[in-house]
């Protein structure tokens, strides 16, 4: 079982250390521009296994795609972060490049593998690798729902002073503003969170979710990546595991919730096909509502995409 990361920056490189400790796969490729960089990246993340006790081999590779040959599972962290003077729309073209070239380097020489976007603008990045690769919408997909529902547990579990694994949520819609944190689906070990917790509480929670990847720029300069390596490593785990694990995660959809051709964050069992299915929630008016303004915030940027005639 081989597994490529592609971007060994700090999403890429925390992925691939969440990979390699769980024993994921025998052979772990990392896949950069640099080549100093990118072998001392999987150089350093192996000499990590005597201390952490694993086998999986890691190499690095400065864009030979070769080495990923057969991988069964790629993760795409390639990509830049949006730049001061950068509009929303410079920073799609830029990186739908870099998305569109990678994964006709993945196709090229793993056809079959499963496909798990992360670059931003996750959404319509991972429309974009979906349009190159050119295989079944049950094989490319993005994350983002995992990131951000543990963020919003995370922020739930210190309110009420009690431990994550005891809360349990899902949270829909595209990665950003426009996310839809669900309330209504969220308890702790079975308790509605709405019998633990005043609205006012509960609504500034949501409100801090949806800010939440900007909260952690303002404080760092840069984006995240400890909570994004994990979550992109537990979808790598449920795949190669067969767990069928309920997640949010980024999917094409076909018709659910009135919904057409849009990549959007939605519940699915994960598994060894990658999604195994759709998990269609029985969404109130408004949440409905949220979920579908939510969606033409994403199309709305899979327009942008369509405009730039990239493929
Ligand atoms: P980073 O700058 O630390 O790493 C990105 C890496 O991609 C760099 O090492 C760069 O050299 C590499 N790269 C650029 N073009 C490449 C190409 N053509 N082939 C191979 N490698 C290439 O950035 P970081 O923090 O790791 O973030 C990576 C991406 O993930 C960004 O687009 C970021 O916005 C996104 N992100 C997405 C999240 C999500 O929830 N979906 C959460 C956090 C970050
Ligand atoms: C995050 O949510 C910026 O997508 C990145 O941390």
């Amino acid at each position: 079982m081989k597994i490529t990361v592609v971007g060994a920056g700090n999403v890429g490189a925390t992925c691939a250390n969440s990979i390699a400790t769980k024993s994921l796969s025998d052979e772990l490729v990392l896949i950069d521009l640099e080549e100093g960089f990118t072998k001392g990246k999987a150089m350093d993340l192996w000499q990590t296994s005597p201390i952490s006790l694993f086998d999986t081999r890691i190499i690095g590779s400065s864009g030979d795609y070769e080495m990923s040959k057969d991988s069964e599972v790629v993760v795409i962290t390639a990509g830049l972060p949006r730049k001061p003077g950068m509009s929303r729309d410079d920073l799609i073209g830029t990186n739908a490049k870099i998305v569109k070239s990678v994964t006709e380097n993945i196709v090229k020489y793993s056809p079959k593998s499963i496909i798990i976007v992360v670059s931003n603008p996750l959404d319509v990045m991972t429309y974009a690798a979906y349009l190159t690769a050119k295989i079944s919408e049950q094989k490319v997909f993005g994350m983002a729902g995992i990131l951000d529902t543990a963020r919003y547990k995370s922020f739930l579990a210190s309110e009420l002073n009690i431990s994550p694994k005891s809360i349990h949520a899902i949270l829909m819609g595209g990665h950003g503003d426009t996310m839809v944190p669900l309330p209504r689906y969220t308890t702790v070990s079975g308790i509605p969170i709405t019998e633990l917790m005043q609205k006012d509480k509960l609504d500034a929670i949501i409100d801090r979710t949806k800010k939440g990847g900007g909260e952690l720029v303002s404080l760092m300069g840069t984006s995240a990546w400890y909570a994004p390596g994990a979550a992109a490593a537990q979808m790598v785990e449920a795949v190669v595991r067969n767990q069928r694990r309920v997640f949010p995660v980024c999917v094409k959809l076909n018709g659910q919730y009135d919904l057409h051709d849009v990549f959007l964050g939605t519940p699915v069992v994960l598994g060894r096909n990658g999604i195994e299915k759709i998990v269609e929630l029985q969404l109130d008016e408004e949440e409905l509502s949220l979920v579908q303004q939510s969606a033409l915030a994403v199309k709305e940027t899979m327009v942008v995409l369509d405009n730039m005639k990239l493929f």
